[in-house]
């Protein structure tokens, strides 16, 4: 096992106008799960490339368990790698496909087959070992690419996408199976998404990138409790975080947000925007409809009936506000909301930099 440390890695692809990654720091400790997320076309597939040296850095530094790889051979770097198109060879049997990489490896006939039996038991896999990949499910074949991986002993695994060729539901039980297994095996993990709930559900931390930047790493809770940035917080979530700009309105209470007509108070922290604008972000959950006493009206435009949540779109002076009620929720179209705004749910941000600012 290893920690990895990336330090201001650069790429930009031949006759590209923007880097593909710009100058990308990253620490991930020894058996720690990292997951990259971000929206298509941000560098996370490059980051993880130059990790596994199939693409080369045109600036910057690699280094795994204390040693520089950066100009390493792939594999020369003892990693192992499952790819979005899981790249099984239909004309070789589950266990051949599983110990295809420890055969190649020299491995004694005798070893490989206790591995491959070892990763089929993880992966459920042991009913198939004599079957051809044809006849298997979508789910049992990605299942055989993440044991091919597993059996290498690698220091470090590298997942680019592994779940999304897969249908919803079995996305959702592979998503869970997977975080049980990488975390029974304790291998450093960098694992690649786009879906900001298998971000969630599978990191010990999120980098969350825009155009080749990481925009914030930490914790999944903190990074969606806490956003950044407003493109973290509307990235994250489901509905995303909503935001609602006014301008800061000195009263003899205290300051203000003046939305247009309504107006909710600004913690005294940021009395410094006074007069200028100022943008609430509040996620969808936190709001609630009161009775009669909310800190805000907003009128009704849609009901969503969801199953397990009602989602209401309300418009607040002109701005959209989705609000996430119980499932037995109902009201009439039009009808006036009374919308309350817990302050501990508020995160404030500049308009001008979109960045969190610090309230406490
Ligand atoms: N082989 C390549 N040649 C030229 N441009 C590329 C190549 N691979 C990726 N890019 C570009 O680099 C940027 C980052 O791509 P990528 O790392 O694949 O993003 P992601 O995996 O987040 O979708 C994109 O603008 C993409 O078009
Ligand atoms: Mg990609």
């Amino acid at each position: 096992m290893a920690e990895v440390v990336l330090r201001d890695l650069v790429k930009t692809y031949p006759g590209a106008t923007a880097r593909a990654t710009d100058e990308v720091s990253l620490e991930i400790a020894d058996g720690e799960f990292m997951v990259l997320l971000g929206p298509s076309g941000c560098g996370k597939t490059t980051l993880l490339r130059m990790v596994a040296g199939l693409e080369m850095p045109d600036a910057g530094q690699i280094v795994i368990g204390g040693k520089d790889v950066t100009y390493l051979e792939p594999r020369r770097r003892n990693l192992s790698m499952v790819f979005q198109s899981y790249a099984v060879f239909p004309n070789k049997k589950v266990a051949d496909n599983i110990g295809f990489g420890l055969q190649v490896h020299g491995v004694p006939a005798g070893e490989v087959r206790r591995k491959v039996e070892w990763a089929a038991d993880l992966l459920q896999l042991t009913p198939y070992l004599d079957r051809y990949p044809a006849k298997l499910s979508g789910g049992q074949r990605q299942r055989v690419a993440v044991a091919r991986a597993i059996v290498m002993d690698a220091d470090v695994l590298l997942m680019d996408e592994p779940l999304s060729n897969l249908d919803a539901l079995l996305r959702l039980s592979f998503r869970a199976e997977l975080k049980k297994l990488v975390s029974e095996l304790g291998t450093t993990t960098l694992y690649v998404t786009h879906d900001q709930v298998e971000a969630l559900s599978l990191g010990d931390r999120v980098a969350v990138m825009r155009n080749g930047e990481i925009a914030q790493c930490d914790a999944p809770t903190a990074v969606y409790d806490d956003p950044a940035s407003q493109f973290v917080g509307g990235f994250l979530g489901s509905p995303p975080m909503n935001f609602l700009t006014g301008t800061v309105e000195q009263a003899a209470e205290g300051s203000r947000l003046d939305l247009g007509g309504q107006s909710l108070t600004v913690p005294a922290a940021l009395s410094a925007y006074a007069g200028k604008p100022l943008t609430l972000g509040i996620r969808p959950e936190a709001i609630e409809v009161a009775d009669g006493d909310g800190a805000l009206t907003g009128e009704l435009q849609v009901l969503e009936p969801l199953g397990s949540s009602a989602l209401l779109t309300t418009d607040i002076d002109g701005q959209t506000v989705k609000v996430q009620a119980p499932p037995s929720f109902r009201a009439d179209p039009a009808e006036r909301l009374s919308l309350r705004i817990p302050p501990e749910a508020c995160r404030w941000y500049d308009p001008e930099t979109s960045l969190l600012l610090e309230v406490r």
